[in-house]
């Protein structure tokens, strides 16, 4: 399969063909994963991001079931055979049960004011690595949610307010957009199963779905949900906040993202959770203390005068957070400016200047990690970092053209090769691009396109 042809099939946003599937019909909901290139725990502080969504997706191929029930199962052995009614309340299952995935979507749907009357079985596949900080979880829950709409005939539609309440009427068109699209992007409702009575926008849904996923218990931000319902091939994407607000940059030509893990599971709904959690209190602690808010605080002429308040105020561990929030804030800005400039080699060095952010004030870093960083900077990468939460989890290498070969052979020889005792397998180092959103299509022309 060529390049684009792969992306419309991961990346799903080419769905023409498939309305006229009807109910009985089987579906592909396709999400894919994302890999963040700068901005890192900044998210929930109410600062922009910068990542990509990926060439890697997570599916849910289903049909529409005759009754309120969700049924799915997955090829993955430890992950059993999932079944729960679409009926309020949707509790929780164990802790680190996949099914808590599926239930967020169901749950944040119902409490969003979606009326779910219909369920869907089918299976759950991808090739987003699970647990390695690239969103495999949100992309699991945007397809869920995805599935659960189409199933019940809800119009998924560009644009919108993030914040709303009901959902919209029949009818809403694309005039209240607030998300920006490259020359060219299509634009308008989609995903019509001609027998819609309510829609939601891409952006209410990526407000929803964050929301929703804190039922798994990470107190996330939006990132992961609105990176996956907005990819655009080729392009980084700039996403706010407080209103929810997406700007795809073109990723200038040439220009490739290697993603190595580190061979530490990084779960959202295990360890990592309780010190992602407690990086949230810590941050919302440190700006309580020194009064205003992240965003004013970024953008204020002053960084260093902001940052020696910061310092005389706060006691050093939170000084530290407090730091790395507000220069990340910084960062992501300039990087933006670079990539539109082409100057990817002033990215890189933004990417090396955030990990070690991450690594010395925001402590969510680990040796491997730094490690694979050094290893990826030597071999050529013209910047590396952790990407993702951390606490295990992957890098990302930004590189030109044979920079790819050389930092995985670099990364297989010296990293992989003493801990696996031979090359390191697809799923652990690879390199993606830059790809298109989360969608649905008819099962199985999507797949074969
Ligand atoms: C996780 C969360 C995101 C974001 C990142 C860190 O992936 O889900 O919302 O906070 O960590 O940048």
């Amino acid at each position: 399969m060529d390049s684009q042809a792969a992306g419309r099939a991961k990346g799903g946003g080419d769905l023409s063909g498939a309305e006229d599937r009807g109910a009985v019909g089987r579906w592909r909901a396709v999400a894919p994963g994302r890999v963040n290139l700068i901005g890192e725990h900044t998210d929930y502080n109410g600062l922009p991001v910068l990542p990509i969504a990926i060439d890697r997706a997570i599916r849910v191929d289903f049909r529409v079931a005759g009754d309120a029930m969700v049924r799915l199962a997955s090829p993955v052995v430890r992950f059993a055979p999932l079944t729960f009614q679409l009926k309020r309340p949707i509790e929780a299952a164990d802790q680190g049960d996949w099914s808590n995935y599926v239930r967020a979507a169901a749950r944040g749907l119902m409490e969003h004011g979606v009326e779910l009357r219909r369920g869907i079985e089918g299976t759950v596949s991808g090739d987003v690595p699970i647990a390695s900080g690239l969103s495999s979880s949100s992309a699991l829950v945007v397809a869920s949610a995805l599935a659960l709409l189409k199933a019940n005939g809800v119009e998924v539609g560009r644009g919108g307010a993030a914040g709303g309440g009901a959902v919209a009427v029949p009818g809403r068109r694309a005039a209240d957009q607030v998300v920006d699209q490259p020359a060219g992007a299509s634009r308008g409702l989609e995903e019509s199963a001609g027998r819609a009575e309510q829609a939601i926008s891409r952006l209410e849904l990526a407000a929803v779905m964050a929301r929703a996923e804190r039922f798994v218990g990470l107190e996330g931000g939006g990132m992961d949900q609105a990176a996956c319902l907005h990819g655009v091939e080729g392009h980084a994407l700039r996403i706010e906040f407080e209103p929810l607000r997406v700007t795809p940059v073109a990723v200038p030509e040439g220009w490739r993202w290697v993603v190595a893990s580190s061979l530490v599971r990084a779960e959202k709904s295990g360890g990592a959770r309780e010190a992602y959690n407690a990086r949230a209190r810590e941050c919302r602690e440190a700006v309580g203390g020194v009064g205003g808010g992240y965003r004013d605080l970024v953008a204020e002429p002053d960084l260093d005068g902001v940052l020696r308040r910061g310092r005389r105020i706060l006691a050093p561990v939170l000084f530290r957070r407090f730091r790395h929030v507000v220069t990340e804030g910084r960062r992501v800005g300039l990087a933006e400016e670079a990539m539109r400039n082409s100057d990817m080699g002033r990215f890189g060095k933004l990417m090396v200047q955030s990990h070690g952010s991450l690594r010395d004030d925001y402590e969510v870093s680990t040796a491997d990690l730094d490690e694979m960083v050094g290893i990826a900077l030597e071999a050529g990468a013209a910047g590396a970092r952790l990407t993702g939460a951390g606490f295990g989890g992957c890098i990302v290498a930004l590189c030109e053209g044979g920079a790819v070969e050389r930092v995985m052979e670099a990364l297989a020889m010296r990293f992989y090769g003493p801990r696996l005792g031979g090359p390191p397998e697809g799923d652990v180092m690879f390199a993606v691009r830059a790809s298109g959103e989360a969608g649905v299509g008819g099962h199985p022309p999507l797949s074969s396109r």
